[in-house]
């Protein structure tokens, strides 16, 4: 893969998420290679990229979901473990927001965002509920925890689901396509969230997502995926700025350029003829 000279100066954050030359395989594909990146602590990074880039494979392999073919990761300061039992410990320090809610239909909201805490922790059942009952307060849904998740909107539902995600004071949240099937509206109402939510508890929050202006209206940093690495990694506005073809591509979604189609059964393809990025300007 092409590394990125980053002009930057290195940001004075410490990494709450660092790759370094993280190869990750799904069957007999490779899917990432040379994965070299640093998410600086107290940040929201956007991850974008077309479809089948392996964005969803870079979170996996953040928590220790996928095996690592080549490289390391360091999730908070810590490599991240081989072994169950410690790799349990830190996944509860990652708070993860999957595409769909996963809410238990039987049971209630409140239940619902209970459910960590009653699986990792033995609070006192009055302490529970006050913590349950904070953390629907953050999401704007105080009034909802006696309510059937089958009793909410598309939109409440992500909340909830974000309620969830945050009852164990994660320090680190990832977010895969948070706003898919919401409207316009419920979509900056979740951006915003999490934009506050991040600043709020001062969390470092990652957000794939294929909402390119909305995502990088709240985010400090972007990345983008294609071609099996991180093809750009910079300031919002400097991705706007580019003039580089692949991320032109991209960003104005024409089908023919540098960015192939990934699928099963394509690795024959060569990225030696993607063009060098230009150096982005300083943040
Ligand atoms: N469970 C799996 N087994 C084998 N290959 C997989 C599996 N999941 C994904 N892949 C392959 O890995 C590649 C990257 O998938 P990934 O889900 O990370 O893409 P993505 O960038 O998140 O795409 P999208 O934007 O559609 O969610 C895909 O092209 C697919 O071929
Ligand atoms: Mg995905």
């Amino acid at each position: 893969m092409t590394t990125i000279p980053d002009p930057r100066p290195p940001s004075t954050a410490p990494a709450a998420l660092r790759f370094s030359g993280v190869e990750v395989r799904r069957g007999q594909r490779t899917v990432l290679s040379g994965v070299d990146l640093a998410i600086p602590a107290g940040s929201v990074t956007v991850v974008l990229g077309p479809s089948g880039a392996g964005k969803s494979t870079l979170m996996h392999a953040a928590t220790g979901a996928l095996p690592l073919a080549a490289g390391r990761i360091e999730v908070l300061g810590e490599p991240l473990p081989t072994r169950l039992r410690p790799l349990f410990a830190l996944r509860r320090r990652i708070g993860v927001l999957l595409q769909g809610s996963g809410l238990l239909s039987d049971l209630s909201v409140g239940e619902n965002v209970a459910l960590p805490l009653r699986a990792h922790t033995r609070l006192p059942e009055a302490l529970l509920q006050r913590v349950v009952a904070m953390k629907l307060n953050a999401v704007g849904l105080a009034e909802a925890a006696g309510l059937s998740p089958q009793q909410l909107s598309g939109g409440m539902t992500r909340r909830v689901a974000l309620a969830r995600a945050l009852v164990l004071d994660p320090p680190l949240m990832l977010y895969d396509e948070p706003l898919t099937g919401l409207d316009p509206i419920a979509c900056g109402v979740i951006l915003d969230l999490i934009r506050r939510l991040n600043d709020t508890l001062g969390l470092t929050s990652v957000v794939i997502t294929h909402d390119v202006e909305d995502g990088l209206a709240i985010a400090d940093r972007a990345v983008v995926v294609a071609n099996r690495g991180i093809v750009f990694d910079g300031t919002p506005a400097a991705l706007r700025d580019s003039r580089d073809p692949l991320l032109r591509q991209f960003l104005d979604g024409t089908p023919d350029g540098p960015i192939a189609f990934d699928y099963a059964g394509a690795d024959r393809r060569s990225t030696a003829s993607r063009p060098a990025l230009p150096p982005e300007p300083a943040a």
